[in-house]
């Protein structure tokens, strides 16, 4: 196997000696492909993103949901935020306990909020009618609220979670209003979060919204924990020399704020953070084959099997991912603009538009998009009744380990009645 373009897996030693056409010969293709030990070592820069004694990661499982890394993140001493019952079911079948998950769903039915309270799950609510509704559910219980911080950020305007244009988080000037409702109830509010949005490089805002959930939680006396958010950024653009995101100056901008709020607060109030892509993500590639190259209007294509139902990422928010491509022969690397299409009957179906790629990428050789282990496998479907992919772990030892089956035919027509 060549590498014909792209150097991170080369750089990582991504496949540990894995031959990648034997892999698609294995297990099919498109296959989702994730290495253990990066997997690993971006959990513990999580775990230790600060000093301040109580603080707790809780890897948002929406990313990837996947069982056996769930439970790779579970053993690195990740706890897990969830959305629904389905992401509470998958994260208590991977080992995780009741009081590591957090609950965080919005506009959500009695149904589900029942099913987080019989299991004694703590609950984020983000709406003062939803808040009604879990008094009623479970008065004189234990809740968390989820705040708008008024400061968003994110990689598209459909991830921003805060400020004035989002639907998430109770507005801090219903403060008065919660505390009214919490008192109805007999509920105790003992924890409050916020989540600015998706995928930051620029720490700033992050830091910028911790004075306000600090100030809100000067407001409430019994409060257990306070939970900052996700959103951290990965470096999409590895072959531009995108830089990642400084984790140290984030922990060291994060400690003095957490020391100081506990001391004034007067207790060692839990800390913690919502990362979903941050540890899945860079872990992860989609592997594709080429199927055929062709020239439209002076437009060179190259189609793969990669379909946008197996990574909407691209199609949903015009996001880049890098393509690595990988050939049996030897050939000439000479770039040129290749705009890179998938098998599904749609136009938009464009996983890269005009990418310099080598000219020579011909069919039967094989194409990977990088950076694919967060709202990868989570967001694909079977649209076009195309099967959703398998799933391989390389593992620390570089044994290859199948964590999903690849859809079959028969999946396709399962709930049919
Ligand atoms: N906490 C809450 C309340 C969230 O809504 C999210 C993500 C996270 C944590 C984790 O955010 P992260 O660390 O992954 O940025 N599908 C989009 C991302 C949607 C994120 C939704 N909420 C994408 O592929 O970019």
């Amino acid at each position: 196997m060549n590498t014909l373009h792209g150097t991170f897996t080369q750089e990582t030693n991504f496949f540990k000696g894995n031959d990648v056409f034997d892999l698609i010969k294995q297990y099919g293709s498109p296959l989702y492909i994730y290495n253990e030990d990066i997997l690993r070592a971006r959990c513990k820069e999580m775990k230790n993103l600060v000093t301040y004694s109580n603080f707790v990661p809780h890897y948002s499982i929406k990313a990837n949901t996947n069982i056996h890394l769930l439970k790779i993140v579970h053993e690195e001493g990740l706890h897990a935020d969830v959305m629904s019952p389905g992401e509470i079911y998958l994260a208590l079948e991977s080992g995780f306990k009741p009081e590591e998950l957090f609950f965080i769903p919005n506009n959500v039915t009695p149904e589900d909020m029942q099913y987080a309270i019989d299991r004694g799950i703590t609950t984020s609510i983000d709406s003062l009618d939803q808040l009604e509704l879990y008094g009623e559910l479970n008065p004189g219980g234990k809740v968390a609220i989820r705040f708008n911080p008024g400061v968003g950020a994110g990689h598209h305007e459909k991830v921003v979670t805060g400020g004035k244009k989002t639907k998430f988080g109770v507005n801090p000037e219903y403060i008065p209003e919660v505390k009214r409702i919490l008192e109805s109830y007999n509920l105790t509010l003992v924890g409050i979060n916020q989540h600015i949005g998706s995928l930051f490089m620029d720490a700033a805002p992050y830091i910028e919204s911790l004075s306000s959930i600090l100030d809100i939680a000067r407001q409430f006396d019994d409060l257990e924990f306070i939970d900052l958010g996700g959103g951290f950024g990965i470096p999409y653009h590895k072959q531009d020399g995108e830089n990642r995101l400084d984790i140290n100056a984030l922990g060291e901008a994060l400690n003095p704020v957490l020391e100081a709020f506990a001391e004034e607060y007067g207790k060692n109030i839990q800390f913690q953070i919502e990362p979903g892509r941050y540890i899945p993500c860079e872990s992860c590639l989609l592997l594709g084959q080429v199927t055929a190259t062709k020239t439209n209007a002076d437009h060179n294509y190259l189609g793969c099997d990669i379909g946008f139902n197996t990574l909407q990422r691209p199609i949903m928010y015009d996001s880049h991912h890098d393509i690595e491509i990988y050939s049996k022969e030897n050939k000439d690397a000479t770039l040129a603009p290749l705009t890179v299409v998938g098998n599904i009957c749609e136009s938009g179906d464009i996983l890269a538009k005009d990418r310099m790629l080598p000219a020579s990428t011909s069919r039967g050789d094989l194409i990977a998009m990088m950076d694919a282990g967060a709202y990868g496998y989570s967001m694909a479907s079977c649209y076009n009744q195309r099967f959703r992919p398998a799933e391989i772990l390389i593992c620390s030892d570089g044994s290859v380990k199948q964590i999903r089956k690849r859809d079959t035919f028969e999946d396709l027509i399962r709930n049919m009645l």
